[in-house]
């Protein structure tokens, strides 16, 4: 399963880079005001400075909700750098938009999908990338993960090339289980990346490891 981090946060991102296994980044418009990036150019700017850290791709999304503005901003971002992927929203002129960026060859993820319907869509439509929103669906009590499973069956019946990016991703657990469920990818916070090394015996045991080298070689 790949790893994309979900943040616009360029320490952590460097951080998680870092570490040599991350594959790419995912963003979104309120994770960029997060972080004070406010403007058309300097939003731009940040994906490029993104895209120069992390080898692989980086979602940026686009505000349009109509088809032409879709297109508009889409292209553009894609001419930003290789590594864009243009991320759409789950809407009609968006998946319009994904059938016409797919045409052209540009990546795209399209983004706020909630149901296996919205999934089926933007496979047909050609989307690279769907990503459903694990987290946000187990806010509302409905279990995320369901979906996913749902989803991968679907993808698996009819052999589609979208892949499966599992976001709004909290905590380690959700990662294991989409790891389990075949997620082609999965995107979520660094903390919740770093948690994965955690386990109290591998803590305990290299505690001992080093008192009893240092007792021997004292
Ligand atoms: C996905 O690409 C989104 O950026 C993201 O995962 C949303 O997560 P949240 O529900 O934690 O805001």
């Amino acid at each position: 399963m790949k790893f994309f981090i979900d943040t616009a946060n360029l320490e952590e991102i460097k951080e998680a880079n870092d570490l040599g296994i991350l594959d790419g980044v995912t963003t979104n418009p309120s994770l960029m005001a997060k972080e004070g990036i406010t403007g058309e150019q300097n939003i731009l700017d940040h994906y490029v400075t993104i895209c120069n850290i992390v080898d692989g791709p980086v979602s940026a999304e686009v505000i349009s909700t109509d088809f032409a503005g879709i297109i508009r901003e889409g292209e553009h971002l894609a001419s930003l750098h290789n590594n864009i992927v243009v991320k759409v929203p789950m809407i009609l002129e968006g998946i319009k938009a994904i059938k016409y960026f797919s045409s052209k060859g540009i990546k795209t993820n399209c983004t706020l999908i909630f149901s296996a319907g919205q999934a089926i869509l933007a496979a047909k439509a050609g989307a690279t990338y769907i990503s459903p929103f694990l987290g946000r669906l187990d806010d509302i009590s409905v279990n995320g993960l369901d979906l996913i499973a749902q989803i991968r069956l679907i993808y698996d019946n009819y052999a589609y090339n979208t892949q499966i990016l599992a976001a709004s991703v909290r905590h380690p657990m959700h990662i294991i289980n989409c790891a389990e469920l075949r997620s082609d990818v999965m995107t979520g916070p660094l903390k919740a990346i770093k948690a994965l090394a955690n386990h109290p015996l591998t803590t305990s045991g290299l505690e001992t490891f080093l008192a009893d080298y240092a007792k021997g070689n004292a």
